[in-house]
């Protein structure tokens, strides 16, 4: 597995004011599709382009156009939603799967309560996206249902990552490109991630 850590002043900046107490649900929001755009645009570097014949109002000539069957972009529920609308900024024709985890607040462990993919998903770039890599048990979750039904080409965005998260994903799926916007220090004894910014799903959605 490859893994590209976020060097962008830009992203730098914008997950400070993520990681803020203090930024509201909307700064939040706003912030999180931001920084999913910029990551993005890093992430998918390497897409494949083909070239098409096209008529300026000069003359006529051959330039590149993304190329293969249609992106998909997978956000892990709850807060991997957050991040769907930055990507589909720069790719507005992707179509969106999604996978419905959520952890047990005791074990830490993984549920699993929807999965619903695009169709030809074994042909697709896939891109799954969630703010959070703690313990890596969503994260190995959701490419194992991903690989389980078809899907092969995968790239995994977070935006805060532990050492531990990545460690997990690394080992269990060597195969994936990882993208990750700031690698954090640790996990504490709840498994929230160290200095992180506390529960996503909660900030992006104003509950508690
Ligand atoms: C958060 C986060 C990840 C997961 C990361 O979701 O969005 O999916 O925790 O933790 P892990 O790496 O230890 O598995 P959560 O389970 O809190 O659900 P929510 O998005 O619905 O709030
Ligand atoms: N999930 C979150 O939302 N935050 C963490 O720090 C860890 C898991």
């Amino acid at each position: 597995m490859s893994v590209s850590y976020m060097t962008h002043p830009l992203i730098k900046h914008k997950i400070t004011l993520l990681r803020k107490q203090t930024t509201g649900t909307n700064e939040f929001r706003k912030l999180i599709e931001e920084i999913a755009m910029l990551m993005g645009y890093e992430a998918l570097a390497d897409l494949p382009t083909a070239d098409i014949e096209v008529n300026t109002p000069i003359e006529k000539t051959v330039q590149p156009v993304i190329n293969g069957k249609k992106l998909a972009v997978v956000p892990i529920l709850r807060a991997g939603l957050g991040m769907v609308n930055g990507i589909l900024a720069l790719v507005p024709s992707a179509k969106v799967g999604h996978i419905g985890l959520y952890r047990d607040p005791e074990t830490h462990l993984p549920h699993e309560y929807y999965c619903k993919l695009p169709d030809a998903i074994d042909e697709r770039q896939i891109v799954v996206v969630d703010p959070m890599l703690a313990t890596g048990g969503s994260a190995v979750a959701a490419v194992d249902f991903i690989k389980a039904r078809g899907g092969k080409k995968i790239k995994f965005m977070s935006v805060i990552a532990a050492p531990e998260g990545v460690s997990a994903l690394m080992k269990a799926h060597p195969d994936i490109q990882l993208y990750v916007g700031c690698l954090d220090r640790c996990l504490n004894e709840n498994a929230y991630i160290c200095p992180g910014l506390g529960d996503a799903g909660d900030r992006i959605f104003g509950t508690k």
